[in-house]
């Protein structure tokens, strides 16, 4: 029986999704009743996986075989931690979750939106996030966050084709999921981007 709320945080890579979530962790400090989980993760089994996706050896892993991996990790982290924890009312946030498999593996590296739905489907048995807090901001921006002082030279052309596929991605399923998706803009301060999701968080009735 599901009594608290799941809300998942995506966007691409640099948008500032830990820094957000970090800010988050400060604001709930000291109420037990809140969890945070980044994936691919948040179990023994999950780690494990995410072990191999990760692991730089593995470079000739397959889009279907990294789709299905991250689909593993994230079925036992529903079953495991999620799932129970709703069920104790816990607030849960998540780093990631369905979204980014459908931006990432579904649009980035073409396996297609219904493919990517019927396996996120799979693996979340039912569960949907309440709100999905997307940080919006043009990728080759996010990118450079991330790449700090290093800047335009690490840029490989065919690196930012892949994270403007991505951010297109996201773009789509904040259409196709408008109902659950806000987005929020992510350009401008830490602390007012901060702003802006606490906004969103009373919108919806979290906080
Ligand atoms: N609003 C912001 N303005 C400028 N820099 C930011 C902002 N938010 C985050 N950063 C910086 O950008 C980099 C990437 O942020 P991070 O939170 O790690 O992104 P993500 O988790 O989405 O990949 C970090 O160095 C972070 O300090
Ligand atoms: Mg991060």
């Amino acid at each position: 029986m599901r009594k608290g709320k799941f809300i998942t945080v995506e966007g691409c890579e640099g948008v500032g999704k830990s820094t957000q979530i970090a800010l988050l962790k400060e604001m709930f400090a000291g109420s037990g009743d809140v969890l945070f989980l980044r994936e691919p993760g948040g179990t023994a089994i999950s780690e494990r996986i995410r072990s191999v996706i990760l692991d730089i050896q593995n470079k000739g892993m397959s889009a279907v075989c990294e789709v299905l991996l991250y689909s593993a990790a994230r079925a036992q982290l529903v079953e495991e931690v999620i799932k129970p924890a709703l069920a104790e009312g816990k607030t849960v946030f998540c780093d990631r979750f369905t979204d980014s498999t459908f931006a990432y593996q579904g649009c980035a590296r073409g396996l297609g939106a219904e493919a990517v739905e019927r396996l996120n489907e799979i693996a979340c048995a039912g569960l949907e996030p309440d709100l999905t807090i997307f940080f919006d901001l043009d990728p080759v921006a996010a990118f450079l966050r991330k790449g700090g002082a290093d800047g335009e030279d690490r840029l490989e052309q065919e690196g930012m084709d892949f994270h403007r596929r991505v951010y297109a991605g996201y773009k789509l399923a904040a259409e196709r999921y408008a109902r659950r998706i806000v987005c929020v803009p992510a350009g401008g301060d830490i602390a007012d981007v901060h702003e802006r999701v606490v906004k969103a968080l009373k919108e919806r009735g979290v906080i």
